[in-house]
């Protein structure tokens, strides 16, 4: 699905509905991040690329409504918005974009790990729209993973604008393969990539 070489083990969706709190309060954390990593995007190369300021604006301001409307879910599930913690799926994805990083342009990396890292967050929160109890949070995370899903493809596309087809579909082809490895590697937990 989504260009993504590992499929999460089902067995995840009844870890993650076993403690709702908990998977509310790191996706709320994981929407935060998201208009954050966009904002960091635009201060970091919207100078020498002027094309990522209209998306990247628009991504970061739905990222953060997503945030406000976790955060409610949240609030009515009886959550508490702890504070931030490392996220152990992006650091080990980064960090094994790393590997080898210097061969390839900074900005190409981090669009395609954001591509991959939209693209997980579909994928689980399909498993979710599928599988929760909860109808109410089942129509919840079928209208996230539909966001989520566009935001997989932006990214794509703004690498590719950027860097050209056959340069960004081989470096996302290496990446996706170590974003399994990554996914496949971590212990399955009520978070939205653990
Ligand atoms: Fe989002
Ligand atoms: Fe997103």
């Amino acid at each position: 699905m989504l260009g993504l070489a590992h499929d999460t083990d089902p067995a995840w969706v009844g870890i993650a509905a076993g403690d709702l709190p908990g998977l509310l309060a790191d996706h709320a954390h994981c929407e935060l991040k998201a208009a954050q990593s966009a904002l960091s995007l635009l201060a970091r190369f919207s100078g020498e690329h002027p094309h990522l300021v209209e998306p990247l604006v628009a991504l970061a301001q739905e990222e953060t409504e997503h945030f406000q409307r976790v955060e409610q879910q949240l609030e009515s599930h009886g959550g508490v918005l702890g504070m931030p913690e490392v996220d152990g799926y992006v650091r080990d994805l980064t960090a094994t974009a790393r590997r080898d990083h210097k061969n390839f342009p900074m900005l190409l990396d981090r669009l395609l790990i954001s591509a991959l890292i939209e693209a997980r967050s579909a994928e689980r929160f399909h498993l979710l729209a599928e599988h929760l109890p909860e109808a109410e949070l089942r129509a919840f995370y079928a209208d996230l993973l539909a966001s989520e899903a566009r935001h997989y493809r932006l990214f794509r596309d703004l690498a590719e604008q950027s860097f050209g087809e056959d340069a960004a579909r081989a470096r996302f082809t290496t990446l996706s393969q170590r974003e399994a490895e990554v996914a496949a590697a971590l212990p399955l937990a009520p978070t939205v990539h653990g």
